[in-house]
């Protein structure tokens, strides 16, 4: 029998879990892993700009219905007007991700208009003090930070969990960064906050997988031509540099190639996206 069940005490190390927060009845794994659906019902935060612009656009250009949160009205009336050529469907519901029930209330709003929702993508994001040495960090930005990139992707994903479970091919995409993996002096804050999110998909993979068949990865990019990168860097464009960028399409399809039935095995993957700057030894050859 092809079937799996969850064990919320977990593999005997004692850990106490409150058993009703689980199912204890699980969906049959091998009707999970066998979808052959591709999300057509698509939440994005961050979606008004930049890379979750470009994953809207990817997914309303297939015909999807697509919801973008963001918190300015103008920048989503602006969105939604230059995806409207588009034969998807685009919503907006106006949050700030760091305002918990805004956040909740715009992905329960959005999850209800678009009937359910399969691929929750995460790229809402900010930068902080960049350039800022450790001393001058403040208390209160580097909690910004945190509270923006790690706790709205949280908040996102629990608040889209009823709507995951029922789709038939429920993931998750969260927008980490090659700065949660490597790091340089002035990014204090926000190289903590995307570590954390690696550790973030990890465990909400492992959770979230085995109780209702959800997969969560993430796409760990290094620098993308976006009005973030552009401002934060201090460059009109990207035309001339010495250093390799890549374009928010690029990270599109790599959301749609994680969130496809194609990759239905990987769950748990932090994407890196970096020209293989990571992969790169110290050795002198
Ligand atoms: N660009 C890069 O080089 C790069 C590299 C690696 C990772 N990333 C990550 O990619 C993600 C997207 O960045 P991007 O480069 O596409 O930036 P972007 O062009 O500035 O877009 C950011 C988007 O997030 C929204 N946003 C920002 N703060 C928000 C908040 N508190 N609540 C709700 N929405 C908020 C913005 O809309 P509003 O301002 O209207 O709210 C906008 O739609 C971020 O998580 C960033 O860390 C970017």
């Amino acid at each position: 029998m092809n079937s799996y069940s969850f064990s919320p005490a977990g593999r005997g190390y004692g850990i106490r879990v409150n058993e009703d927060a689980f199912e204890k009845e699980a969906r049959p794994m091998a009707e999970l892993a066998n979808t052959t659906t591709a999300p057509s019902r698509i939440v994005v935060t961050g979606g008004s700009s930049g890379i979750g612009l470009a994953v809207a656009r990817h997914y309303a250009a297939e015909g999807a219905v697509v919801g973008i949160i963001g918190r300015s009205d103008e920048r989503l009336a602006r969105a939604r007007a230059e995806l409207a050529g588009e034969p998807g469907d685009v919503r907006t519901a106006a949050a700030d991700v760091g305002d918990e029930s805004a956040l909740t209330a715009a992905v329960r709003d959005l999850g209800d208009e678009l009937g359910g929702i399969d691929l929750l993508v995460c790229s809402a994001g900010i930068d902080g003090e960049m350039g800022a040495a450790c001393e001058e960090v403040t208390t209160d930005s580097f909690r910004e930070v945190l509270d923006v990139n790690v706790v709205g992707a949280f908040v996102a994903v629990r608040t889209a969990i009823p709507f995951l479970k029922e789709s038939p091919c429920g993931s998750v995409v969260l927008i980490g960064s090659d700065s949660g993996f490597v790091s340089v002096p002035g990014m204090l804050a926000y190289n903590a906050s995307k570590g954390a999110l690696v550790q973030l998909t990890r465990a909400l993979a492992v959770e979230l997988h085995d109780a209702h068949g959800i997969r969560v990865n993430s796409v760990c990019p290094s620098i993308v031509d976006t009005p973030l990168a552009r401002e934060g860097l201090g460059v009109e464009s990207f035309e001339h540099v010495d250093y390799p960028v890549q374009s928010a399409e690029d990270i599109a399809w790599s959301v749609a190639y994680l969130a496809s039935p194609r990759s239905r095995a990987v769950n748990g993957v932090n994407l890196l996206s970096d020209f293989g700057y990571t992969g790169r030894s110290s050795f002198p050859a």
